[in-house]
């Protein structure tokens, strides 16, 4: 057995043991508790199930299964499960903070071979009398699960190799791990932001006397519990190198980056794990592409298109392979609301347009840019394209084969995982044909001091040593976000936009800079007679946090006149009331009856 299974608890006594990690047999009998058919329950539609203990099967027949009336209303069907999966995951959305307590009120959901059981804190605790982790459950009355490691044992693929988990046993995107999971429809319980943010241990911090009001959410994101605790679980339980040794540690880290591939691609609904490479972010994926695809393929009298509505990070890298190559960088213009003149865009594409680069939600503006139209419309020149979406999948579903773009950016730490971790997805056959940007260990087949000869995506693009851990911590940030539900997200950030605006455009002297009737996520302002930075400071005194400057997007607003703005970006937690003590604020900021 992996020595990832202390022994049980004292027989009998479901003694407490810090650190003590359930075993395989316990979390099956919980499963088994938990699923086994309970009064009033009734069935819905998707996941198939054994009817015996309530575990998901694996077959696709589409046979009803059971789940708990409590919770029929919020059933969070993540995944198939591929036959042969081990177990099902007791993956938990309880539908009120009270359910949270009642295992019974978990739904049953399945996962590949490789995954992770999921349970609420508060289930497992109360099924196993434990601390989970050896902590006491601080969290209990949350959404917040936590994620429990499948021994190796019965995490390997059948037939394979127990050493499957180094790369020359069984490369990147061999076997199970291409395996692609049928989404199925999911719903969710109603959102409440107030439960929400419970989950985030940092918004019980006073800033300045005052209870912090996090609006700087286009910057960073704030964790969850759960992804603290899955870095901290990691550390003290998986850490190893991965892919280089045919130790239980390197097999345990190995799967756990592995599966966070995974959870990447089904986030982004990728064809293909293989097709996800983690960086360090989408600053860094940018410059991937353009010093691998673009120094290949970009050449003398080639044009870029960006727009005007661009990071920095959009437009540097662009700018410095276009002075290298004596290519021209094109900027698609904007309206004055902020919104990109499609007209205009159309007349900068041609046979010379050999990549297009854009945001898919404005960091400094919130623009939604009509990414999809956009992508269509460079194809149809034969221009290849770049999405930047540091800025939109913590907002919105993102989807790459619906969008279609060959390139698609985003960075962990906004969409509540750790920083210094993001991925790069990117099409197999352009990221296979296109050269490594960085050379070193684990991205080759075979090195000769005369030749060197690379493995396939995503291998040739993480070159040393990568942020493990980090990318493990994005995984649980995305598991988190899915136990929400992004379209959840989505309509409830849409509402608190729309209340947001309506109370900034209150504020005497106040200029909104980017009115774009579909925005995500940010809202940018000017208030008159103040410095961005007094207002941001004046904020801060209230315990409000909000971004005061350029913004990392300098051109976007010296198109409106102004070298920098005060913003305010809005995440799944903050509430009305969080928009309501700024509004005040700004108000008796203007009013000069401010109380410094
Ligand atoms: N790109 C981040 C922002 O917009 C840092 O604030």
């Amino acid at each position: 057995m992996s020595t990832n299974n202390p022994p049980s608890p004292g027989a009998g006594d479901g003694a407490a043991k810090p650190g003590y990690l359930p075993s395989i047999e316990e979390l099956t009998r919980l499963a088994n508790e938990m699923f086994s058919t309970p009064p009033g329950t009734e069935q819905v539609s998707g996941i198939p199930f054994d009817t015996g203990t309530g575990i998901p099967t694996g077959s696709s027949s589409g046979a009803p299964y059971k789940v708990p009336h409590s919770a029929a209303a919020s059933p969070h069907p993540k995944s198939m499960a591929p036959s042969g999966a081990p177990f099902g995951v007791p993956y938990g959305t309880p539908s009120s903070a009270a359910a949270a307590s009642d295992p019974k009120s978990v739904m049953p959901s399945a996962a590949p071979p490789g995954s992770y059981y999921t349970v609420p804190y508060s289930a497992a605790a109360q099924a196993l009398r434990i601390p989970v982790l050896g902590a006491e459950l601080p969290y209990a009355d949350t959404f917040t699960g936590l994620s429990l490691p499948i021994p190796r044992e019965l995490r390997a693929p059948a037939g394979k190799s127990p050493f499957y988990f180094l790369d020359e046993a069984m490369p990147f995107g061999g076997g199970a791990r291409t395996g692609q999971i049928p989404a199925i429809a999911s719903a969710h319980p109603a959102f409440d932001a107030n439960a929400v943010r419970r989950d985030f241990p940092i918004l019980k911090e006073l800033v300045n006397g005052r209870p912090l009001i996090w609006l700087d959410n286009a910057a960073t994101t704030q964790k969850p519990q759960s992804v603290i605790d899955r870095l901290s679980y990691f550390y003290q339980h998986e850490n190893s190198n991965i892919h280089r040794a045919a130790h239980e540690l390197a097999a345990r880290a190995t799967d756990a980056y592995e599966e966070s591939r995974e959870k990447v691609r089904r986030f982004l609904n990728a064809p293909s794990a293989d097709e996800i490479i983690f960086v360090r972010g989408t600053t860094e994926a940018i410059n991937l592409v353009a010093q691998s695809w673009g120094r290949q393929n970009v050449n003398e009298g080639d044009e870029v298109v960006i727009t005007w509505l661009e990071h920095h990070a959009n437009i540097v890298p662009w700018q410095t392979l276009c002075n290298e190559k004596g290519a021209k960088l094109r900027v698609a213009p904007v309206d004055d609301d902020g919104q990109i003149l499609l007209d205009e865009y159309q007349k900068l594409l041609g046979s010379r347009t050999k990549l297009v680069s854009f945001s898919q939600v404005s960091n400094a503006l919130g623009t939604v840019t009509p990414a999809r139209q956009m992508i269509e419309m460079a194809h149809r020149v034969g221009a290849r394209v770049l999405v930047d979406g540091a800025q939109s999948v913590s907002h919105m579903r993102v989807d790459m084969q619906q969008l279609d773009c060959d390139w698609f950016a985003f960075s962990g730490h906004k969409v509540f995982g750790p920083t210094g971790i993001g991925a790069l997805f990117g099409k197999s056959d352009l990221l296979n044909t296109s050269p490594p940007w960085q050379g070193g260990g684990n991205m080759i087949q075979n090195v000769t001091f005369e030749k060197t000869t690379y493995h396939g995506t995503p291998a040739r693009f993480e070159a040393g040593t990568g942020n493990i851990a980090d990318a493990v911590g994005l995984g649980a940030a995305i598991d988190y976000v899915e136990r929400i539900g992004i379209d959840n997200i989505n309509r409830y950030e849409h509402d608190l936009m729309a209340y947001a605006t309506r109370g900034l455009n209150t504020v005497p002297g106040l200029r909104l800079i980017g009115t774009a009737p579909d925005k995500a996520g940010v809202l940018s302002f000017a208030l008159k007679g103040f410095a961005t930075e007094e207002v941001g400071d004046a904020l801060n005194r209230e315990g409000i946090a909000v971004r005061a400057g350029h913004h990392c997007a300098q051109p976007i607003l010296r198109h409106f006149g102004h070298e920098s703005t005060v913003r305010p970006s809005l995440a799944l937690y903050n509430t009305y009331a969080d928009v309501d003590t700024l509004i005040a604020a700004l108000h008796r900021l203007q009013g000069g009856r401010y109380n410094f």
